[in-house]
């Protein structure tokens, strides 16, 4: 089966990555003809401002694919911007897309969302907002009450986000009117509440990403996938639309023209059961990731600051391993049935200190690290030798993709001049 992925490169993979997308590529690559991309347009589609890092970044996600295992010898591997022909064909792509089917799908919207709540949150902060004495309206009074200091800005954040969500997804666009209130309900000064809203409304977060390139990111996707003619597309649940969007373009192609395009199929990746070390979603912008890369004294750091289970305050207290990330992991690195359930037993009778907990599995961690970072040391070492796989790979992709941009071209009545 052709199976055809990509990933953006933001940066160092990290554990989340792992579990999330790598181990599954691993699996699919052993029995599937695979092509795996790193997908570096699509990165500038949100950050086109500042490329400084783009280069280092591609090398390190490189270097972290080839340490994890993937194999050059059963997958193809590429960097996207090196087959023009992906440009080609989103070029092809988008006279045939309709702008609605863009404006309505859903992963540009949260994207769009998670950007501008960012903003807000950092606007926010840097004018010193602390939450007020006045209580928050709905459900988070009462916490609030009781709440102190660290725990207050939390619930404040938790209930910003909720407005927020709820503003932005409201049945008339943004409901700017609805954060108006609730900003002023927290005390925010009226000042400050109507610069952040008009920056929001009208200032650089909403024109930051009002670009074509950003709203076209499906069809440049949908180019990716069709132009090698893949059956199968493993992706995360966030990518499902951008997936349903590929068949639909197909399909109008096809059927505007002359069949080209078979339509693809997603493999639903399950969500990774690991989060970041303070329990919320693992990702480099929270601060709370454990790098593949990062070294025997950084993941020991990294799984003492972990958060335990909450109310296990001191080490005389039975513990609940069920509602403890340090135990989700436990679950994924200690592969020793009988200490997990071992763990498991005298945490609930409060007969192992959480820090002793810690210790094991962060030996555990660093033991399934290992490998993967002597690999990465080679690499690194001989980096030339290794980028030049995905330099292979890419001029492989090359000529496929010219082989389908042939047919496209012809389907659509070009005028095609050969070499
Ligand atoms: N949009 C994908 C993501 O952010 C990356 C991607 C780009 C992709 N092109 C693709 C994934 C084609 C699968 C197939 O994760
Ligand atoms: Fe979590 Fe381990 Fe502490 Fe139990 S002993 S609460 S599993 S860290």
């Amino acid at each position: 089966m052709r199976i055809v992925s990509g990933m953006r490169p933001t940066g160092k993979l990290h554990l989340g990555h792992y579990f999330g997308v790598i181990k599954n590529w691993l699996k699919l690559q052993e029995e599937n003809e695979c092509f795996f991309f790193i997908a570096d347009w699509h990165a500038l589609t949100n950050r086109y401002k500042d490329t400084k890092d783009l280069k280092e970044n591609i090398r390190q996600m490189i270097i972290d694919w080839l340490a994890c295992g993937i194999d050059p010898n059963k997958a193809t591997l590429f960097i996207q911007s090196g087959v023009k022909q992906h440009a080609e064909l989103a070029l092809l792509f988008s006279m045939i897309t309709p702008k609605s089917w863009l404006e309505l799908n859903p992963s540009y919207k949260d994207l769009k969302f998670n950007l501008m709540y960012q903003y807000l949150k950092d606007f926010l902060l840097g004018k010193k907002i602390k939450v007020n004495q006045a209580p928050p309206p709905e459900s988070y009074d009462e916490a609030l009450e009781k709440a102190t200091g660290k725990q207050k800005s939390k619930i404040f954040e938790e209930y910003l986000r909720e407005a927020f969500h709820r503003a932005f997804y409201s049945q008339k666009g943004i409901d700017f009117e609805y954060l108006r209130e609730v900003l002023l309900k927290f005390g925010i000064q009226r000042k400050i509440v109507e610069e952040a809203i008009s920056n929001l409304e009208e200032g650089d977060v909403g024109k930051d990403l009002d670009t074509l390139g950003f709203l076209a990111y499906p069809v440049l996707q949908a180019a990716d996938i069709l132009i090698y003619k893949a059956q199968k597309v493993p992706v995360g649940e966030d990518q499902l639309p951008h997936i349903e969007l590929t068949r639909e373009i197909a399909r109008r192609f096809n059927n505007l023209y002359k069949e080209v395009f078979p339509e693809p199929e997603a493999i639903l990746t399950e969500e990774a059961k690991l989060p970041g070390i303070d329990g919320r979603k693992m990702s480099k912008s929270y601060n709370n990731a454990i790098y593949l890369s990062d070294s025997e004294d950084e993941v020991n750091q990294k799984v003492l600051q972990m958060k335990t289970d909450p109310q296990r305050v001191k080490k005389t207290d039975p513990g609940n391993p069920d509602v403890c990330i340090v135990y989700d992991y436990h679950k994924i690195f200690t592969k020793d049935e009988e200490l997990l359930k071992e763990i498991d037993t005298k945490c609930r009778n409060a007969e192992i200190g959480c820090v002793d907990c810690k210790k094991i599995l962060a030996e555990n961690i660093n033991k399934f690290l290992q490998p993967i970072r002597e690999k990465r040391k080679e690499i690194e070492a001989n980096l030339q030798e290794y980028e030049k796989i995905f330099i292979d790979g890419t001029l492989k992709c090359r000529k496929l993709a010219e082989e389908t941009m042939k047919e496209a071209r012809d389907a659509m009545n070009l005028y095609d001049i050969e070499e």
